[in-house]
Order: C-alpha cells, then structure tokens, then sequence
C-alpha cells in the first residue's frame, strides 16, 4: 500500500510512520521540516499541509496512487480545509482527531460515538472545536471513507508533552515529590505504539466511522502509574523520591494549578467524570492496551536517551512539598523515639 502520513516527524506521526514501513507499506511523509525529516525508507514530501496551494502541489505525483492518508498534523481549520480539497478522492483517510472534540468533555462522560460534538458556532480557535469541525469538512469531502480517530492523552517514547515525563523527571530528581494524596482516581491513555500500529491496521482493513481510541476507564489508576513510574526509575539503578501526601484542600487553597503544575491531576468535581470514555467500539475493534508499566519504562528510557530538559519545579508546589516532608519525616522521627 501506498499511504501519505501527514505529520510524519511529530510524538504520534514518527511512530505512524515506523508502523507503516514495518508493515511493509510505501510511505509518504508530509511535513515542513521544523522538527527534522522523516527516516529513511520514506519519501519526504515537504509542504504546509495548511496552505491548499502547498500541499496540492507537493502530493500531485502522488494522488492517484495513495491507498490511505493518516493525517496526524490537524491543528487547524485551514489545514482540514486544504486536506479536504487534495484528497478527496483518496480511497480511505484517518484524520487522528481528539476526545476533545466533543461539546461536554471536559468534563465528561463521553458514553460514546454519537456524544455530540462541538459546534459550527463554536470558537474554531479552540483546539476542541477545531477537531470537531475538522471531522466535519472531512467527512463532507470524503464521506464514508472518513475514519475519525478520537484520540485520548497520548504516552509513550518520543512524548514531549510535559506530561507523564514530569512526574518521571520529579520522581528521579526529587527526594520527596508532592503528590495528590487522593490518587486512587482511575485514569485511560493510550500508548503511542499501539494507537500508531492499529490506524495503519485500520488502513489496511479500511475502517471507518468515528471512534474513541484510548485505554478502557480504569485501566490503571493515577496512583498506580506514578507507582510505576517509581519503580521504572529504580529499575535503572537510580533511587526514586518518597511521596509527600498533599490534600485537595490544600492543593486549591495555595494555588496549585491542575494539570499545569501537576499533569494528570484535575479538580475533583471534573476527575470523576473526565476519564470516562465509553472506548466499546475500539475494544471490539481491538485498538490495543499494552501494560502501563511498559510505556511508562520506555518513555523513561527514551527521556534519558533523549536528555529531555523539564522546567523547575513551580514554587508553589515545592513549598507544599517540602512542608509536608517536614512533618513526615519530624512524624517518623516522633515514631521511631516512642
Ligand atoms: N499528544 C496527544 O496526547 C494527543 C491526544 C489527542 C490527539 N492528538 C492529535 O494527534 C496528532 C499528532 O499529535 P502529536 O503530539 O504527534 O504532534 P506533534 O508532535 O506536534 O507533531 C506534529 C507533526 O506534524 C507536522 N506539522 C505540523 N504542522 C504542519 C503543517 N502546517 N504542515 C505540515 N506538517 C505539519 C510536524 O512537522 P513540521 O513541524 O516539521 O512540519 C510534525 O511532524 C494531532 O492531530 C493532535 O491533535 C494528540
């Protein structure tokens, strides 16, 4: 087969493009070159992908011999507008959307598919609305052959979200890491590899339709993946800090920023509901699951590999942390003297 990945150089399209060449598949890889070109083994087609003009004349020798697109560079409208007018005609197309897509997540539940999406009128600045939006004019100029990929948090190598890679880079530099004390909280996401090797399945076997593509609810808890994360970091001969058990309350009242300051974590009244997709179409469509500890090993591997850099440590958690380790450790010592 012959499938153009846009992105191609990006977290989730480098992995598309390994999938696709271990597959066997002829490759072309659209991208600009900001973040580098694509492997070898590929034919690099380098274009906006967001300027019609660009992208038409860079996939003119291709177009009437793709079998797939994998579109994982759908950051605008404009960019969704110009795929749509270059490959309409494409047998099959995969446009990796987002779970943010849908007009009540955040919060949640999504209890499915067919949760309404974001609307025309929305702010198609917003990424959410944007995603939804782009379905929608892909779907107008290739119909039935759209496959919609509404994808969850994404982890894995190569993740330069600052997400999961925070908690890793805390957990090794720190000898106390502040975390929620409640963190029991069940959580889904999805690993790279595996979302990458199924859509380039998916375009083997031409499946459609939109589907909600991340780990079943309560695949792991937020607790056990920092657990895990632990334990991937002492694999590799190096300690790991203690935990500093912070409350909610305290947490909302210095200020702490959910999710900014501490990726994953969410205000209580949305943590019980955002994690709960309803993924029964991607568990029959198999849309694999491979072990938390795994893809947390391998993004710690990779993110020493790679010397990934992190900001410090915002100054309101460490006060709260170091606060608490004090009386943690004043508590053992109290303990240890009775
Ligand atoms: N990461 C997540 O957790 C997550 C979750 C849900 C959905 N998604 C979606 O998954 C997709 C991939 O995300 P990612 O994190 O892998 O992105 P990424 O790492 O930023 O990679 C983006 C890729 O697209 C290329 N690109 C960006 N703008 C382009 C343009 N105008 N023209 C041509 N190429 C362009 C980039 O290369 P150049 O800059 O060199 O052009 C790069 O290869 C996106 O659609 C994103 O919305 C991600």
């Amino acid at each position: 087969m012959l499938i153009a990945v846009l992105g191609a150089t990006g977290f989730l399209s480098s992995a598309v493009v390994d999938a696709a060449l271990a597959a066997g598949h002829d490759v072309v890889a659209v991208s600009r070159g900001n973040k580098g070109e694509p492997p070898p083994g590929t034919t690099w087609v380098r274009a906006d992908r967001d300027d019609v003009a660009s992208l038409s004349s860079a996939m003119a020798p291709f177009l009437d011999r793709i079998d797939s697109v994998i579109d994982c560079s759908g950051f605008t409208v404009e960019g969704a507008i110009a795929a749509a007018a270059v490959f309409k005609n494409v047998p099959h197309y995969v446009y990796v959307s987002s779970i943010s897509a849908y007009r009540n997540w955040p919060p949640g539940p999504i209890r499915g598919e067919d949760d309404e999406l974001a609307h025309h009128d929305d702010d198609l600045t917003q990424y959410g609305p944007m995603k939804a939006e782009s379905e929608r004019i892909l779907r107008a100029a290739v119909g039935k052959r759209l496959l919609a990929v509404r994808a969850g948090i994404i982890i894995g190598p190569g993740d330069d979200t600052y997400r999961l890679t925070t908690w890793l880079h805390r957990i090794a530099t720190e000898e106390w890491v502040g975390v929620p004390a409640a963190r029991s909280q069940p959580i889904a996401v999805i690993d790279v590899r595996d979302l990458a090797t199924w859509m380039v399945t998916a375009a083997e076997e031409l499946v459609i339709g939109p589907l909600n593509a991340t780990g079943p609810a309560g695949m792991c808890t937020f607790g056990e993946m920092l657990e895990a994360c632990a334990d991937a970091i002492r694999s590799t001969g190096l300690p790991a800090a203690r935990f500093a058990n912070l409350h909610d309350a305290e947490l909302r009242a210095a200020g702490v920023r959910p999710w900014t300051d501490m990726p994953f974590v969410l205000p209580g009244d949305v943590a019980h509901t955002v994690w709960q997709v309803d993924t029964a179409r991607a568990r029959e469509l198999a849309v694999p699951v491979r072990p938390i500890s795994e893809s947390v090993a391998d993004t710690w591997a990779w993110q020493v590999r790679a010397a990934l850099s992190h900001p410090p440590l915002p100054a309101v958690v460490r006060e709260l942390t170091e606060r608490r380790a004090a009386k943690e450790m004043a508590a053992a010592a109290e303990g240890a003297s009775a």
